[in-house]
């Protein structure tokens, strides 16, 4: 049953029970309307307290409905006949009342929550905007500047802030369905609140809305809802109820089927499947209590860092005592950085340094659940490390490499019990970057696969397996990326062109840039070990900076100039005529925007189809995680591969054929053209 109902001494007690998250489903709403008219009918009932069951309040609409046509009852009306019950509800609040939650608990005469609930607005971060008059009510409860931060941002806030800005009637200390009853007895004796839909709503200061809509368009670039979210606080702030409820309905179905909502709501699933794939079920996982990074540089101080954020004591080994002292300080940078940018205050960051305790003596390890390694990026010194932590870590401790380019099996060789050995590739800086790639090794054990699984969830971390493969599945699309960059510019764009091509699609930063600010001799590196390899990278211009030492802003130079203590890029005479050289004869032609953003993205996706045949990524979802968590790349287009299902494929593999002839890409690969015969990405899933 979805919704029951207990009344005693004149209070109905409402519960809704709908796992996992409380969200409005058709069935849903319509148990919530038949319990107004069933309690509506009821002499003995005086006030009602609506409360969930399980971890939440509701937490938003069935996010699952929306690719479907809406079924009756509709949400606004269930929160209209909420409000107009002739019996007064209390909304009881604890986990999350969002969305579509918080428009039910605006339809109620009061609301109480526990001190750990949250309440927001999330829509924006699906494309959309409240449906339910979440825009209409909240501008007329808590007047518009605080509805216009909590509609726009998208972002929840905790049950004392929501008491201060009126939210919450008010907080309940202990059990809160005891508290709500007491609340609802106490205040059914009182006059009820006029109905939030009938409050005028406060006026605001001249220049208020052309300044929100000023600083929420810089914040959202080509994001379409927070803007319409803004305009619809504003008619509600502008217009009678019944206006702006229609003016809100309207944006929100117009929102719902847009490309941008279809986009954000595949990341959405996507990322809450992420950590439970499907093929592990069942697998426990195990204990994951200490932890240990070897190595304190830019990775291991960030993975320790993020180790410490979930709360486990780290210990951080490091060659010897000046290393481990610059280790600590590694550490501490990040998190003086923290306090300094107001993201935790200074005890906070006190009692995490607290809790890493450096050492250059392995034999501190004997009883460490789990150790990173992050040393340099070179096989022997890798192997070294393994070979001491055989010796002294405990037969069923976790070992992992945060190796980007050796082969995870090649480092594990000779490693005592290598089932407990994986590669867990974080991403700079480690303690922001939310992907985590997983990368099995030919004997890791399925219960330490999941242990992978476990910890990104501790961290906060979207995990997302990967195979081994030269770049695993991030850096070996990266390749792709910047080989298409420089062809590019080999058939007539400019950085600046290819750059600004990348911004305008949504990306933070162009392909240059990106390197600029990274450095270029990291790749250039790469670059030779895979020249050592035999393979024949293709970095015709990157090869001719790295010659000249033009390794990005950290030499002055690189695909662009600097100026001493300015990070802003200013075109470049000497590369212009590094490229011309480079070009030699080749065709030179006029690119657009889209044409360029098609000559690097294309040829991604195409690559991306192999690692889906190779079975490096087991889903298309999953490399648009890799690519939005650890590459920047817009959420609201869906990552790469739900880009290309939605431009169709046989189009993107038309458009590749037409680069390949010009020698601008690789030509389609077979997987891309079995998946465009069969209209999508899953045939080649594993
Ligand atoms: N609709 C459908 N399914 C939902 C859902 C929703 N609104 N919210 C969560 N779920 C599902 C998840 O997909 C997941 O399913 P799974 O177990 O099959 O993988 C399950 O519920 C649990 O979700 P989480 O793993 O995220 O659980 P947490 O406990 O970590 O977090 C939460 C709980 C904070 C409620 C989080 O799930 C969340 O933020 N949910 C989204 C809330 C949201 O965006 N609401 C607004 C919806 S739009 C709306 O209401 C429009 C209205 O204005 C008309
Ligand atoms: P780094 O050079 O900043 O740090 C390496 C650290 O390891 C140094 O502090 C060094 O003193 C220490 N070290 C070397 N040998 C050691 C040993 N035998 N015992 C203990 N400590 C030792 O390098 P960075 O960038 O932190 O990279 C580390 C690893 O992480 C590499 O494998 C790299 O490929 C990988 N990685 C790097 C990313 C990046 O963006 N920098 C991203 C993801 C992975």
């Amino acid at each position: 049953m979805t919704v029951s109902i207990i009344s005693e001494n004149g209070i109905a007690v409402v519960t809704i029970d709908n796992p996992p998250v409380n969200a409005l489903s058709q069935a849903l709403r319509q148990a919530l309307v038949e319990a107004v008219a069933k309690l509506d009918a009821d002499a003995a009932v005086k006030a009602v307290v609506l409360i969930c069951a399980g971890r939440t309040f509701i937490a938003g609409a069935d996010v699952s409905e929306f690719g479907k046509p809406p079924q009756p009852p509709h949400l606004p009306d269930v929160v209209a006949t909420i409000e107009g019950a002739r019996k007064p509800w209390v909304a009881a609040i604890h986990g999350s009342a969002l969305g579509g939650g918080l428009e039910v608990a605006l339809g109620c005469a009061w609301r109480v929550a526990v001190a750990s609930a949250s309440l927001g607005l999330p829509e924006v971060k699906l494309g959309i905007i409240p449906g339910a008059g979440g825009t209409v009510r909240l501008p007329r409860l808590i007047g518009p500047a605080a509805a216009v931060e909590l509609v726009t941002s998208g972002s929840p806030v905790d049950a004392k802030k929501a008491e201060g800005l009126g939210l919450v009637d008010a907080v309940i200390e202990g059990d809160l369905l005891a508290g709500a009853i007491a609340f609802a007895n106490g205040a059914a004796g009182k006059t009820r609140p006029e109905p939030i839909s009938s409050r005028a709503v406060a006026p605001v200061e001249a220049g208020f809305w052309e300044g929100a809509e000023k600083a929420v368009a810089a914040k959202a670039k080509r994001e379409a809802a927070p803007l319409r979210a803004l305009a619809s606080v504003r008619r509600a702030s502008e217009t009678d109820f019944a206006s702006a409820m229609a003016f809100e309905r309207e944006t929100f179905l117009d929102l719902r089927g847009s490309q941008q909502a279809s986009a954000l709501r595949h990341v959405f699933f996507a990322e809450r499947a992420a950590p439970r794939p499907p093929e592990l079920a069942g697998i426990t996982p195990r204990d994951i209590r200490s932890a240990a990074v070897i190595g304190g540089g830019t990775m291991g101080a960030g993975i320790a860092a993020a180790l410490r954020d979930a709360g486990l004591p780290v210990i951080l080994i490091e060659r010897d005592a000046a290393a481990v002292e610059r280790g600590l300080a590694n550490v501490r940078a990040i998190y003086d950085g923290s306090v300094k940018r107001g993201r935790m205050t200074q005890a906070i960051a006190d009692a995490r340094m607290a809790g890493v305790t450096d050492s250059g003596d392995y034999g501190l390890l004997a009883d460490t659940d789990l150790i990173i390694e992050a040393v340099f990026e070179d096989l022997s010194v890798k192997r070294a490390v393994f070979e001491k932590l055989s010796v002294v870590c405990r037969p069923d401790a976790v070992l992992a490499t945060n190796t980007s380019y050796l082969d995870p099996d090649a480092i594990g060789e000779g490693i005592a019990h290598p089932e407990r050995f994986l590669g867990l590739h974080f991403f700079s800086p480690a303690h922001i970057m939310k992907l985590l790639e997983i990368v099995p090794t030919g004997t890791t054990a399925p219960d330490v696969l999941v242990t992978g699984f476990a910890l990104a969830r501790l961290l906060g971390k979207i995990p997302v397996r990967a195979g081994i493969c030269d770049g695993f599945i991030g850096n070996r699309i990266l390749k792709v990326t910047r080989a298409q960059a420089e062809r590019l510019l080999l058939s007539g764009a400019t950085p600046a062109a290819v750059d600004a091509a990348m911004r305008a699609f949504g990306l933070p930063m162009g392909p240059f840039e990106a390197q600029d600010l990274g450095g270029l001799d990291i790749a250039a590196f790469q670059r030779k070990a895979a020249r050592e390899r035999g393979e024949m990278p293709f970095a015709p211009v990157a090869d001719r900076l790295c010659a000249l030492k033009r390794y990005g802003q950290k030499t002055g130079g690189g695909w662009y100039d600097y100026q001493p203590g300015d990070r802003a890029p200013k075109l470049s005479d000497t590369v212009a005529a590094i490229i011309a050289e480079a070009a030699e004869s080749r065709a030179q032609r006029a690119w657009d925007e889209a044409g360029i953003v098609d000559a690097i993205l294309l040829p991604m996706v195409n690559e991306a189809t192999c690692i889906l045949e190779e079975h490096v990524a087991l889903r298309a979802a999953d490399i648009d995680l890799v690519k939005i968590h650890g590459y920047g790349f817009p959420r609201w287009r869906g990552g790469p591969m739900h880009y290309a299902e939605g431009r169709g494929l046989s189009e993107v593999v038309a458009v590749l054929d037409r680069l390949a002839a010009d020698g601008l890409a690789e030509p389609p690969s077979d997987g891309l053209r079995r998946a465009a015969k069969a209209g999508g990405f899953s045939v080649l899933a594993g």
